[in-house]
């Protein structure tokens, strides 16, 4: 079995050898501008469009990150008919979940205005903060969305949760589609995004939806920066209505030096590491996928491409 792979910033030998751990039958080797031999699998991230073009040969495309967005926007470059494949948590859902919950423990318990106040040597009590009014509410339940869910569960704060589909979970009010956006908005002190970028969702964080959650709230987004309008988020910061947020993406990334979220004291910055892609968990799943579809038998993490995740 033949695999091509390309990972903008990985090192391939190390994929190599957790694959060939993972799947000793299997021969990868790194993909070169004019490689057209023939192959079955291509593990991807980030590929160049000349990588898959006219690439009918393939079986599947195996992503190797959750968010299909960067693949997806290859297009016509996408060869028809092969699937895509996202990867189903491999060892991302738990650091979603340490991220998230640490980010809004942080604010709730006002760990960054004690961090203010060590700094002056201000031995302050501050108004702790209501947990009956502090509603976190998570856009996307999907494969980490509902880890993030289940992390926030244990703390007992009031959940919300905001999909494209009716969901029943465990401890949430869930709320679905355009319809019910804004009073998930209005009901969310905390608004977490985990949702995919797709047509739908870029852009859906400007200044009036950001405008419906209550006075005080928090953003964290650990998704994609395409779906907030950055410069509205900085004005109603500003403005004081959003206390602050916690942001791991960004429209462009690296985030530029001259970027104003760097001169916000009410923004932490992260480089896109909330969810990491775990390279052994991920060479098994991926393993695990190869030789089921060898055997015809159907798999989780299929992309529905038309739908965009
Ligand atoms: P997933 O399992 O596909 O879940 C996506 C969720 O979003 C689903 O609940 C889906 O609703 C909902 N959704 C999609 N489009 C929607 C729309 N138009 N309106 C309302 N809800 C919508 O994806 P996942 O594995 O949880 O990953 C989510 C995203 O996280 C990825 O696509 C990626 O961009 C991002 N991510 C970031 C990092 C990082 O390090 N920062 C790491 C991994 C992933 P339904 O349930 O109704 O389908
Ligand atoms: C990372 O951003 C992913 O989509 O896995």
């Amino acid at each position: 079995m033949d695999i091509i792979f390309h990972s903008a910033g990985a090192n391939p030998e190390l994929w190599q050898n957790a694959l060939q751990q993972a799947m000793p039958e299997a021969n990868m080797r790194i993909w070169h501008e004019g490689d057209t031999a023939p192959a079955d699998y291509a593990l991807v991230w980030k590929p160049p469009a000349a990588m898959l073009r006219g690439r009918t040969d393939l079986k599947a495309i195996f992503n190797l990150g959750a968010g299909v967005d960067a693949i997806l926007q290859l297009g016509d470059a996408l060869p028809a008919g092969v699937p895509v494949i996202r990867l189903d948590d491999a060892g991302m859902g738990v650091q979603m979940a340490e991220f998230v919950a640490h980010a809004v423990l942080r604010y709730f318990r006002r760990l960054d205005d004690y961090a203010r106040q060590n700094q002056q040597q201000v031995w302050r009590f501050l108004t702790p903060y209501e947990k009956k009014d502090f509603s976190i509410g998570v856009l996307g339940l999907g494969v980490l969305g509902n880890r993030i869910i289940d992390a926030l569960r244990g703390f007992d704060f009031p959940l919300n949760g905001w999909s494209r589909t009716q969901k029943s979970v465990t401890c949430v009010n869930c709320y679905a589609g355009h319809d019910q956006l804004d009073q998930f908005l209005k009901a969310s002190k905390v608004l977490v995004v985990i949702l995919p970028l797709t047509t739908e969702t870029e852009n859906l964080l400007d200044r009036e939806k950001l405008a419906l959650l209550p006075k005080g709230a928090y953003l964290i987004n650990v998704a994609r920066g395409a779906h907030l309008i950055e410069n509205d988020l900085l004005d109603l910061i500003q403005e004081g209505h959003i206390a602050g947020a916690t942001l791991d993406v960004f429209r462009e990334e690296p985030l530029a030096p001259t970027h104003p979220f760097w001169q916000e004291p009410r923004i932490t910055l992260t480089p896109h590491i909330s969810a990491l892609t775990m390279r052994d968990e991920s060479a098994r799943q991926i393993a695990a996928k190869i030789q089921a579809l060898q055997a015809g038998q159907a798999i989780a993490g299929l992309v529905d491409q038309s739908r965009g995740y």
